[in-house]
């Protein structure tokens, strides 16, 4: 839901060139948040004026106008046009700055159509005196609007962002007015936050402050990354500096996931170090570093700074990254980083412009590789991530399932969970909340938490648990499943559990996200950096997460021993099942080819597989754009039946499991009114399912029955895909929908 990313050299030489490449750049690894429109704005001179400061009167430095950029559709409609614009007018490309500050924003549009003028950077006025990138959604907008067009503004988009620039302006002015000549853009911007209401991040540009860039935030996500540029004397005493010598302790702050929960089962050790040592001796910055965050943050040494929505677009640059909190404001400024902590409470004091102090943050280390954000051989994100599956599911496991050992017993270690479960085990109730394909896994996974906890296990989308304000207590668990850990949605019903006293557990593929801090305790998924729109490995990360929550919860009670024992061979086993169940990848094709110009198709299961019917029909509606309903099977005669006729394609899952019989019986209800079926097998159980009329079969192995919807889902994974592409739309980019949904 829309990308912002910002990009400062400080003391370090540019060409105009390489600082558009890099913003670009920033906009094309973001742009999976949004695609309607981009815009970017860079400066205009590198003739630019010394920054301002309490003793260089503000209002008497003014750099001359930025260059603003808008246009709606993708980024290369951005980059196209841009070039092509410099290439008409005489903007030297060469020309080199040796400090620079540059804004760039990919949007999803939620107020206004895509258009130039809705999109950002959003400016204060003709001149962009304050120019603004925002990620969120400013509900108190129309107030602001009314108050600054009294004020004589005059607004130019149907955007909630337009009022944050002109706000900006307003402040600005008024303490000039005031004869306050030495108001800093941090009091500018404390001021403006002083006023919004709802979710954001925000990059601020201002004519007033050249070279200086401020951010800030709450609600929406938000991380800085920090690139030391080496002398070469600097870059050999990093080369002389033994990892050995790193302080314990500062490696454990500096993981992110020490700050917040355990990475893995086997690492709760943490002085076992998660610092990469081939990193310390490599990486873009001195070894010292490591020991004084500050000097990173805190000096004028040679840097390049970016701020970005996520991490993506970073690591190319920078593994060293600060996530930003909510409250918090981010300056830069002469190659220092200073964050300051926003109080709302204590800035309502109406009189002169707040000066809240300054906090110390600690540097993390990014964990992710650039290649896993590239395609590599696939033609689109989804299709790599459909088949990275093995791969992704094995870095779930990894650590977590331990087999033999010297009691000889298989069980799962989730560290994130460790000192909780005693507390699950007492909950009177666990409640799963997520929305889309999250809350589908939880649902997946539901069966088998409740039949080896004895919980009771009840399901909450999180819009619909805050629209009915559903009754939570004290004695819950309430586990938040996110691939994002962002969505606004999920966001919300935790800060509702928590209000309501729940034990509220994260389960989220993003490291450091808002789901990630503000849960008691949790478990990432490990899946990888997901980049398709379309959700698909997380998926199946999701349920394997949450079957190894069910049986740490079950715990080791002697009656479920056999099961457990099963559970957990099954899992070591899984890989290889998906690795055999995506050889149906040429079969889904030749399925799609079929389909392709179908306007419905209907998925029926049940039991552990309605998640798998329900996750199926979501990946064919959202990607191939066709209408497609998951339906409980044990509902067809309750309505659905109407819709059987010989043209309908229908897909039925009739794996292995106790409802195979019912699930028999549905087809052969089908059957008898010439329904055009695909059914969903367990391999040598074609004849089984295909007798009583014709149909399609698509047969997958067999895993144990709570596995079975990670098998199932993937050839509705590979159709939905399939269909996609020969109908001829955008896979990674599906028309209106946009990946980490953090707006309501
Ligand atoms: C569908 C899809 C969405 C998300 C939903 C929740 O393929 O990706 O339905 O699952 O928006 O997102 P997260 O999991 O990030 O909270």
């Amino acid at each position: 839901m829309c990308g912002i990313f910002a990009y400062l050299n400080y003391n370090v030489n540019k060409e105009r060139r390489y600082i558009l490449q890099v913003l670009f750049n920033g906009l094309r690894r973001l742009e999976y948040r949004g695609y309607d429109s981009a815009g970017i704005a860079i400066d205009s001179s590198s003739e630019n004026p010394p920054s301002s400061s309490p003793s260089c009167p503000n209002n008497s430095v003014i750099s001359p106008p930025p260059l603003v950029f808008r246009r709606e559709g993708n980024i290369e409609t951005l980059v196209k046009s841009v070039y092509q614009e410099v290439a008409e007018t005489d903007l030297n490309l060469e020309e080199s700055f040796s400090v620079h500050a540059g804004i760039a924003h990919t949007r999803w549009a939620t107020h206004g159509e895509p258009a130039p003028r809705n999109s950002h950077p959003q400016s204060s006025d003709d001149g962009n005196e304050f120019l603004v990138v925002h990620n969120g959604v400013i509900t108190n907008y129309e107030v602001l609007k009314e108050t600054l067009v009294r004020h004589r503004f005059t607004f130019e988009s149907e955007t909630d962002t337009e009022v944050i620039p002109k706000l900006a302006k307003f402040v600005f002015d008024k303490a000039n007015e005031e004869g306050d000549q030495t108001v800093t853009f941090c009091q500018v911007v404390l001021e403006v936050m002083r006023h919004l209401e709802g979710a954001y991040a925000l990059i601020f540009k201002s004519r007033h402050y050249p070279n200086e860039l401020i951010a800030c935030k709450r609600g929406s996500p938000l991380l800085l990354g920090v690139k030391i540029v080496l002398t070469r004397e600097q870059k050999a005493k990093a080369q002389g500096m033994l990892p050995e010598k790193c302080d314990k302790d500062d490696n454990r702050e500096m993981n992110p996931d020490f700050r917040y929960w355990p990475h893995q089962g086997e690492e709760l050790d943490p002085t076992k170090g998660q610092i990469n040592q081939k990193e310390l001796m490599e990486g873009d910055c001195n070894g010292s570093a490591f020991h004084d965050d500050k000097f990173l943050l805190k000096n004028g040494h040679p840097k390049e700074l970016f701020l970005s929505s996520d991490a993506n677009a970073v690591v190319e640059h920078t593994k060293r990254v600060l996530v930003i909190e909510d409250g918090e404001v981010v300056h830069l400024k002469d190659g220092e980083a200073t964050i300051l902590k926003f109080d709302n409470d204590k800035g309502k004091h109406g009189g002169s412009l707040s000066r809240p102090a300054s906090v110390q943050r600690a540097l993390s280390i990014l964990e992710m590789e650039v290649e896993q954000i590239n395609k590599g051989n696939y033609e689109h994100y989804m299709q790599k991530e459909i088949h990275e599956q093995p791969e992704s599911l094995k870095t779930t496991m990894r650590g977590r399932l331990i087999r033999g050992g010297s009691c000889k017993a298989k069980t799962v270690l989730l560290g994130g969970l460790k000192d909780h479960l005693k507390t699950i085990r007492r909950s009177r109730r666990i409640v799963f909340i997520g929305c889309g394909t999250s809350y589908n896994a939880a649902l997946a996974a539901r069966p088998i938490l409740e039949e080896l906890s004895g919980i009771p296990v009840t399901m909450e989308i999180a819009s619909d648990l805050l629209d009915r304000q559903g009754p939570i207590y004290r004695e819950d668990t309430a586990v938040f499943v996110s691939q994002s850990g962002e969505t606004a949605d999920t966001l919300l019903a935790l800060e509702y559990a928590l209000d309501n006293g729940a034990l509220c557990v994260g389960i989220t593929n993003t490291v450091g996200s808002a789901i990630a801090r503000h849960t008691h305790c949790g478990v990432h998924i490990n899946a990888g950096c997901e980049i398709g729109v379309a959700s698909t490995k997380a998926y199946t990360s999701q349920i394997v997460v949450m079957a190894m929550l069910a049986l740490a919860i079950g715990g080791d009670t002697i009656s479920n021993q056999a099961r457990r024992e099963a559970i957990i061979d099954g899992l070591f086993d899984l890989p290889n099942k998906v690795r055999e169940v995506l050889k149906l990848d040429q079969e889904m094709k030749d399925l799609a080819s079929l389909l392709i110009a179908e306007q419905s198709l209907l998925v029926f299961g049940r039991g552990y597989n309605y998640a798998t019917s329900l996750e199926g029909a979501l990946k064919v509606k959202e990607v191939a754009l066709m209408h497609s309903e998951g339906i409980l099977a044990g509902e067809m005669k309750h309505g659905p039946l109407a819709l059987v006729d010989e043209t309908l394609p229908i897909v039925v899952i009739a794996t292995r499991d106790t409802c195979f019989s019912k699930q028999q019986s549905v087809i052969q209800q089908l059957h008898a009114r010439k329904g055009r079926l695909i059914v969903v097998c367990s391999k040598g159980d074609a004849a089984a399912v295909s007798s009583g009329g014709s149909c399609r079969v698509i047969e997958v192995p067999q895993v144990e029955d709570c596995l079975q919807p990670v098998v199932n889902i993937i050839p509705l994974q590979l159709l939905a895909y399939h269909l996609t592409v020969l109908r001829g739309f955008n896979v990674d980019q599906p028309r209106n929908l946009a990946k980490s949904v953090t707006t309501q």
